[in-house]
């Protein structure tokens, strides 16, 4: 990737180092003031064994999270003197994973003497989007593995609309998964048998007020398995299933806001047929979708340095005093004055 070339004192102001480390991937984004992104590494825990145990995707993240770093600034070609400011995912996650990131943010921050900015791993997916696609004020659907949340701008704060009340869409496709023999993660694999599916099978389909909860379907869906229901017609009906659930949501949760932009985030959206459903909706509605490439979509450590580089643009910063996890930082706690006048509430 080409990288600009400023005199060295204002590359020290413009160069965001970010960190992602909220559950089991870990991540080092390299990104400008202008959100060019120099380098985005990230690498995943093995999820295929079962559900994740935080302590031992604490210990991958301290393995991984220095080397990660050094190949981080060697794809994009700079120095440690060049970074300006540190971001790391403050939360919501998972606490030694979260305190993984934390410890070595701050310890880069001291050693390089450069601000520390605590970022909101849900907004970041929302502001990365935001940039990379352009779009002013949307209404996010964010579906990944352990998150399941429509969001949206209001009375000054990013809000949520409506989210899973059991488990994150992902990690049922994951489960579901791990007990028909995919592979992990499972998400690409149940999308492609998906379309040799020919049979709409009956799920329990559980919207409740603007939440979502996916655990039952995922029992029905197994006990149709051990019945002998046809795979790719199981496959083909939980994506139909659980993403027309997404997609009224988000289509309420739009009209409430009247927003007329949805916006994708989470690993989950990079599922072709949900795509497909957002984007009907949308122009049903008059509305346009917009998707980030997939190493955005993901969690990753270019949207934290992104959405640090915005937050210390409007004069925030962590100081160290406040810089411990926060396991359960809710979307709705962060002030945004970067949005002030630029959205409509
Ligand atoms: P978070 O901590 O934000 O919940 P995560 O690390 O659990 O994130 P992501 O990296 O955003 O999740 O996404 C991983 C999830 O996305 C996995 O559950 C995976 O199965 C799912 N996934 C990936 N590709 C697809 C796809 N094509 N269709 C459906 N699901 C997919
Ligand atoms: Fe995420």
């Amino acid at each position: 990737m080409e990288y600009p070339n400023y005199p060295r004192s204002d590359v020290r102001r413009m160069i965001c180092l970010g960190i992602e480390g909220t559950a089991h991937t870990v991540g080092i984004g390299i990104v400008d003031h202008d959100c060019k992104i120099l380098a985005n590494l990230m690498k995943m825990i093995d999820g295929s064994k079962g559900g994740i145990h935080p302590r031992e995707a604490a210990n991958h993240h301290a393995e991984n999270i220095v080397p990660l770093m050094h190949e981080a600034l060697g794809k994009a070609g700079i120095e440690y003197e060049d970074i300006g400011l540190v971001a790391f995912s403050q939360g919501p996650g998972l606490g030694p994973c979260l305190r993984t990131a934390a410890t070595a943010a701050r310890s880069l921050a001291l050693s390089l003497d450069v601000p520390l900015v605590g970022v909101n791993h849900c907004v970041a997916h929302l502001e990365i989007g935001r940039k990379v696609t352009d779009c002013r004020d949307p209404t996010l659907l964010y579906a990944s593995g352990g998150n399941t949340q429509v969001i949206a701008y209001s009375g000054g704060r990013y809000r949520v609309f409506g989210e899973t009340l059991d488990i994150g869409i992902g990690n049922m496709i994951d489960k579901f998964g791990r007990e028909v023999g995919l592979p992990f993660p499972s998400g690409p694999h149940l999308e492609k048998l998906a379309r040799e599916g020919k049979e709409l099978v009956e799920l329990p389909y559980s919207v409740k007020g603007m939440d979502v909860a996916f655990s039952g379907i995922l029992t029905a869906a197994l006990q149709l398995h051990k019945q002998g229901c046809r795979l790719e017609d199981l496959c083909h009906s939980l994506q139909e299933t659980c993403f027309a659930m997404l997609v009224e949501v988000t289509e309420r949760a739009m009209a409430h806001v009247e927003k007329d932009e949805v916006l994708l985030g989470g690993g989950v959206v990079q599922n072709k047929r949900l795509q497909e459903m957002v984007r009907i909706m949308a122009e049903e509605r008059g509305a346009k979708m917009h998707v980030p490439p997939g190493p955005l979509c993901v969690d990753n450590g270019a949207m934290i340095a992104w959405t640090g580089l915005i937050m210390h643009g409007s004069g925030l910063h962590t100081l160290l005093k406040d810089s411990s996890v926060r396991q359960r930082f809710r979307t709705d706690e962060v002030d945004l004055p970067w949005m002030e006048g630029r959205a409509k509430a």
